[in-house]
């Protein structure tokens, strides 16, 4: 699988408490594009309805080993097709069952067939969680190589505090697209760009635009994220670096330019997410501009364009360039993916994007042209960073 945008999940629910918030989870999963298939255990259908889930994810609910398609082999069939099983909530006795290998209901049995990665939510009581016995079953399925998420400390359905709540369903979300892309850009160098130049005027004044730098800062987490080994050439921003990313930190387009092809020599990505100036004041003065009542005309020079440089380089990284159009999106988006000659290229509307938290992207491709639905933007540089992932592989 190489699109994280398209992977098969099986979504297992045992009996608990927290088997409401499985639901919350399909119906993130589904947004994203994911074909969630819900397993559920004899317990988890005295907490949450199979009506419920087959809504969310419009496919029939399995809870039978028995009686299911005329072969009998729905564990088989169904765990060959998942990329992933997700056990949310998991329960301690599922854990025992697991640990043990067992095979004695459907979703026991699937997880025992399975040839994917498994992540399993636990939910429970403190006590239960706190119990050797658990403890024990947990180290297990650690060194069997089973994932972990969870689980959280609070308040407890039973009334108790403390270690044992399942995580949120947002929490669950992002580690699963974490493991899915892991590996996608693994052994690859990408050098991104991010956040905005600054073009000074006089020491105190200068020529600036509204990018925050949270998508080339997304993106570089999420490059990371895929294994990638990571460098940002970075405008002014008030964001951290993301972990396990080298940070570079330039003021003026001039200095963006320059760091970038000091750095462009063995890498095989290249993505452009500065909102890099198109001039710079022609003379930038030591001092102060006095105020006068005379009208001041600024003399504005154009800048290198880093993105076509880097692309016109030869034996180029792969480019992918970033489009912030105000009207006409597409059709602006694909002549300047043309003129700059990148074969991708990720395109916003403005007024939409800049500094903003969450938005709808597309990506332009030779291929045509395929819509991001909106969404945060580290959801959306994973989105960018699959796609991105496929066309190099
Ligand atoms: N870009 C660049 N260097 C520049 C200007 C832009 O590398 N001097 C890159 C941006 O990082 C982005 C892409 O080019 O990946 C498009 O940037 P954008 O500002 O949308 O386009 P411009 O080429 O500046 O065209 P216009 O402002 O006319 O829309």
């Amino acid at each position: 699988m190489t699109d994280t945008s398209r992977a098969s999940i099986i979504l297992g629910i045992t009996g608990g408490v927290a088997a409401y918030k499985a639901a919350e989870l399909a119906r993130l999963w589904v947004k994203a594009g994911h074909a969630v298939q819900a397993v559920m255990t004899e317990a988890a259908t005295h907490f949450i309805g199979t009506a419920t889930l087959q809504a969310l994810t419009g496919r029939p609910v399995l809870t039978e080993l028995w009686g299911g398609t005329a072969s009998g082999m729905d564990h088989i069939h169904a765990s060959r097709q998942a990329d992933l099983i997700v056990v949310a909530p998991a329960s301690a006795d599922f854990m025992a069952r697991l640990a043990q290998g067992r095979a004695d209901d459907l979703l026991a049995t699937l997880c025992l067939a399975r040839a994917c990665p498994l992540l399993l939510a636990p939910a429970m009581n403190r006590e239960m969680w706190a119990n050797p016995a658990t403890q024990r079953n947990l180290a297990q399925l650690i060194e069997d190589g089973v994932r972990i998420v969870g689980p959280d400390a609070g308040e407890q359905a039973c009334g108790e505090t403390g270690p044992g709540r399942m995580s949120e369903p947002r929490t669950i979300f992002d580690a699963v697209e974490v493991m899915l892309s892991v590996g996608l850009l693994a052994g690859r160098k990408v050098l991104i760009t991010a956040g905005p130049t600054y073009e000074p005027i006089d020491p105190v004044r200068g020529i600036t635009n509204l990018s925050s730098g949270k998508m080339g800062y997304a993106l570089a987490a999420a490059a990371r994220e895929a294994g990638a080994e990571v460098a940002l050439v970075s405008g002014p921003t008030a964001l951290a670096t993301p972990a396990g990313v080298t940070r570079t930190n330039v003021t003026t387009a001039d200095e963006m330019y320059e760091a970038v092809m000091e750095r462009i020599g063995g890498q095989d990505v290249f993505i452009s997410v500065a909102a890099v100036a198109d001039y710079r004041p022609a003379e930038s003065g030591a001092q102060k501009i006095k105020k006068s009542e005379q009208p001041l005309t600024l003399n504005l020079l154009p800048t290198r364009d880093i993105l076509a440089s880097v692309a016109a380089l030869p034996g180029a990284p792969f480019c992918v360039g970033f489009a912030a159009e105000t009207e006409r999106l597409l059709e602006h988006a694909e002549a300047k993916r043309r003129k700059k000659r990148v074969p991708m290229l990720v395109a916003n509307l403005a007024q939409h994007a800049l500094g903003a938290d969450a938005a709808e992207l597309l990506v332009l491709d030779d291929r045509g042209s395929h819509r991001l639905p909106g969404a945060d933007k580290l959801t959306q540089a994973r989105r960018v960073i699959a796609h991105l992932a496929q066309l190099l592989n």
